[in-house]
């Protein structure tokens, strides 16, 4: 038991909480996360004391004041779509992802295109000096006068000098780096970041201004990630996409005010991201177009269409029995989808190993890949290429057969504006695209006839 009745334990990977220290985190099962955190009596107390809509009592429905939900845009357009269509007053939003991926960038630009259309915009600032930030936004291209930069790191000071300013949009890089005095813990800890999410959150939905808040998220979670505060803010945005590539994808995994996993694309340049409006073309620019076990498949990121390619390679094994290894799709499915075109098309894959991957560090997680992920093994598998202009999506089941998908006319019309000349996909889906231009539909009801149309 602890001995101070203000001090609990809490997880710093999940954020549960203990009144004893424990080795392994029963919730999140990670080994050595949980840090001694202590309150101050005020802030217990005001923790205690509930929520900050204490004094209000229940409103009738039908006498709440409806109101037209305008947007103002950032002048980043894959950066609106992210959001829903643009930003929404008083609004917090989280934009997540490892360091060194571009959140401090997209959130300069983001302030930048506000500014010149003249917004205020207060930059708050714990991880960079006025210096570092002036010398990125110079390269940037940014010079607005509407933009203030504030080096604070303390919540409480963050605060006043908003309070003065009064901006039209916060950005606070990073939550991490601010603290707030009433928590004795560290910056960066499970509480100070809850609590520094909750002050703005309240100071965003009483002033209705707009508040954005970047986050590391740290494989190890000994900084506090933004996994924590996924359910105080009202939308999260996840920067995808490694260092190694220069796409970066931001995806909206939570949005209060628009579809979740709506993603916007980007490339990382000398001038900071720059939006990519067409990223089937991205995705497949680099496709080699004469070699076995590459299969493009169509893939939906919320409400947009996209191409990808799926990459198998089987090879004899040098060992035992045949490893099976999946990038950029489900390690589980790959093995599922393996057993059954084992069973179901009799290709004896037991000796081989067999490698998947999705070109360009994309990750798809859509059951409407795995005739894709089925005809690059089966390609790689029989030597055989799978022609070009061809392009497969459906779900496949453990019988071997094909079933339909959602949005199928969508995923068609974005095969067919990229030029390709034959689609396969599941029968029940064929209906109604029959008639699109230029293309060739074919329907199939199992693994077989899929085979059988795709070579
Ligand atoms: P940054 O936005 O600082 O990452 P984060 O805030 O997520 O830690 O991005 C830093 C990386 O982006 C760094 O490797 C340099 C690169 N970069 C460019 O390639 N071009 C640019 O115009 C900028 C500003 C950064
Ligand atoms: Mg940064």
């Amino acid at each position: 038991m602890a001995k101070d009745p203000q001090s609990i334990y809490v997880c710093q990977n999940c954020g549960r909480q203990a009144r004893k220290w424990i080795g392994q985190c029963p919730d999140c099962g990670e080994w050595n996360t949980y840090v001694e955190e202590r309150f101050r009596p005020s802030a217990a107390a005001a923790v205690a004391a509930g929520s900050r809509f204490r004094d209000v009592s229940p409103i009738q429905f039908t006498t709440i004041e409806s109101q037209d939900e305008s947007r103002t845009s950032t002048g980043i357009d894959e950066f609106n779509r992210v959001l829903g269509g643009g930003i929404v007053a008083g609004s917090l939003v989280l934009i997540g992802g490892s360091p060194g991926i571009g959140k401090s960038t997209i959130v300069l630009q983001v302030a930048n295109s506000l500014s010149r259309d003249g917004l205020k915009v207060l930059y708050v600032s714990g991880e960079e000096s006025e210096r570092q930030i002036k010398m990125r936004g110079e390269r940037l291209g940014i010079a607005a006068d509407n933009l203030f930069l504030l080096p604070e790191t303390n919540l409480q000071s963050v605060l006043v000098e908003t309070e003065k300013l009064r901006p039209d949009v916060v950005i606070v890089d990073s939550i991490q780096t601010v603290f707030s005095e009433k928590i004795e813990s560290a910056p960066g800890s499970v509480s100070q970041v809850r609590d520094v999410a909750g002050q703005f959150m309240m100071f965003a939905k009483q002033t209705g201004t707009p508040v954005f808040l970047t986050g590391h998220v740290t494989k190890e979670g000994s900084i506090a990630g933004p996994k924590t505060l996924e359910h105080i803010v009202d939308t999260v945005l996840y920067f995808e996409g490694d260092r190694h590539h220069n796409h970066r994808i931001i995806r909206a995994t939570k949005n209060r005010f628009g579809a979740a996993n709506e993603i916007g694309v980007f490339e990382m340049t000398n001038e900071g991201l720059v939006p990519v409006s067409n990223p089937s073309e991205l995705f497949l620019q680099e496709r080699p177009e004469h070699a076995t076990g590459s299969v493009v498949t169509v893939c939906m990121e919320g409400t947009r269409p996209m191409l990808v390619e799926v990459q198998a390679l089987v090879s004899g094994t040098k060992f035992g029995s045949g490893r099976r290894m999946a990038q950029g799709f489900d390690q589980n499915r790959a093995s599922l989808l393996i057993a059954v075109i084992e069973k179901r098309l009799g290709f004896q894959l037991a000796g081989d190993d067999v490698f998947l991957n999705v070109a360009g560090g994309m990750e798809i997680d859509e059951p409407a890949a795995d005739l894709g992920v089925i005809a690059a093994i089966a390609s790689s598998f029989r030597n055989i290429q799978v022609p070009p202009e061809v392009a497969v999506f459906g779900e496949v089941g453990l019988t071997g057969e094909v079933r339909g998908v959602l949005q199928a006319q969508t995923r068609a019309r974005e095969a067919q504006t990229l030029g390709f000349k034959k689609l396969i996909l599941p029968e029940s889906n064929r209906k109604g695209l029959e008639k699109l231009l230029g293309i060739r539909v074919v329907g199939v009801r199992n693994l077989e006839e899929a085979m059988e149309a795709i070579f």
